[in-house]
């Protein structure tokens, strides 16, 4: 008996180790994805070890190019945002873990998996969906369902209890639920409960506050190639070269900070706090580029397919035949989204100043209010009112008289 447990060496999987062991009599195998969280890792290794994991099944990842290459590039090709905010820095993560999560099992012959999300999430559908796609007949085990641990004051007893330390935020209480990654932070629980509340100070960690940004702004640009941001400042970098080097601009500036109410894939609201600083960034530059490249109807269809794919990230769908068609669709529309875009920094805002590309189908000659020396023949828009208008027409007389 062999259980695979996704485990960031934080207070709640630390517990769920514990909990395995000692519930499964089973060996547990540690999996820690470096997704730039921004944390150490090595903690974890120890914290295994002091647990009796074996060395060799400790398992320690750097995944952070492909995360960005492979699932948050792949995302913003398609401009999603859940609810039309949400930059889903969260949901994007786990398919990326299940799946590494399921290559290990089979590498180290375990026949289950366990993750350390609650009975009351988005999570829990997120790991499972993923595990059920790529292993049909895993075996999940979700100790926040199971066990008799039902709140976090009893979940810190069991800690103190099991000598794991709790470590306590900077008000001396035990933390609210955070979770990080390169993308984003955001922190759900605790004094973000009362949705009337405005967000303290301390529970942002990744940005400075607008109000104390630089008063001076700040222009960078970026360059894409078929959808794909490839360079910062005419600097080549790599996918996640890009996304650390636009954080550390976005937290500077006080970039990518959200405060919301959003609808959970079980059906209840809850109130989080986001901040994606270089997410943001990029989202709006990739945007940018659209705007010069793409042809109306690609972009209002691409519009339309961003809702739907960013509910099938929100949800857990990663991994669904319906995400793939949809993703094909948004890929083949990037063959020309290549370009340069330029922003200004500045205050907690980004703004698009400036966009070039070779693929431009933006014609000056055409929308020139000047003289177009017949690029385009106004009288020609009078018919196309006319038919326009017939149906209005024909209501209007019959409706309005
Ligand atoms: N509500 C976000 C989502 O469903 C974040 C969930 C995890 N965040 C957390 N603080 N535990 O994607
Ligand atoms: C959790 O339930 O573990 C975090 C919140 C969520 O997944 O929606």
């Amino acid at each position: 008996k062999r259980v695979v447990l996704a485990y960031s060496g934080g207070l709640d999987t630390s517990v769920i180790l514990k909990w395995l062991q000692q519930t499964y009599n089973c060996e547990v195998v540690t999996f820690t994805a470096d997704l730039g969280q921004g944390e150490e890792l090595e903690p974890a290794r120890r914290k295994a070890e002091q647990a009796g994991v074996k060395p060799e099944h400790i398992f320690i990842d750097d995944l952070r190019e492909e995360f960005v290459k492979d699932y948050v590039f792949p995302m913003m090709r398609a401009n999603a945002m859940y609810e039309g905010l949400y930059l889903l820095g969260t949901s994007i993560a786990r398919p990326l873990i299940a799946k590494r999560q399921i290559e290990i099992a089979r590498q180290v012959g375990a026949d289950a998996v366990s993750h350390g999300a609650t009975g009351k999430g988005n999570d829990q559908v997120r790991f499972e969906l993923g595990y059920y796609a790529l292993a049909p007949d895993i075996k999940v085990i979700a100790p926040w369902r199971e066990w008799d641990l039902t709140s976090r004051t009893r979940l810190i007893e069991f800690a103190e209890q099991n000598q794991i330390m709790v470590t306590k935020d900077k008000r001396g209480e035990s933390p609210f639920s955070t979770d990080a990654n390169l993308l984003h932070t955001s922190s759900e629980g605790k004094v973000l409960e009362d949705p009337w509340e405005e967000v303290p100070d301390y529970v942002y960690s990744r940005t400075v506050n607008p109000e104390d940004a630089p008063d001076a702004p700040e222009y960078i640009t970026i360059d894409f190639e078929r959808g794909d941001g490839v360079a910062l400042n005419g600097e080549h970098c790599s996918p996640a070269t890009l996304l650390t080097k636009l954080n550390e601009l976005g937290r500077a500036h006080g970039i990518g900070r959200l405060d919301l109410v959003e609808n959970r894939f079980v059906g209840m609201k809850s109130r989080g706090m986001y901040e994606t600083p270089g997410g943001t960034i990029y989202h709006l530059a990739h945007r940018g580029i659209e705007q010069l490249t793409l042809d109306r109807g690609a972009a209002h269809l691409k519009d339309e397919l961003a809702i739907r794919y960013a509910e099938l990230v929100y949800n857990g769908f990663w991994f669904s035949p319906e995400r793939e068609m949809i993703q094909a669709a948004v890929d083949h529309s990037q063959a020309k989204v290549s370009g340069t875009v330029r922003l200004k920094l500045y205050k907690g805002s980004v703004q698009v100043v400036g966009r070039k590309s070779p693929n431009s189908l933006y014609s000056e000659k055409v929308v020139t209010f000047e003289d177009d020396q017949g690029a385009y023949d106004q009288r020609d828009a009078e018919g196309f009112i006319k038919l326009n208008a017939l149906r209005l027409r024909l209501l209007g007389r019959r409706d309005r008289g």
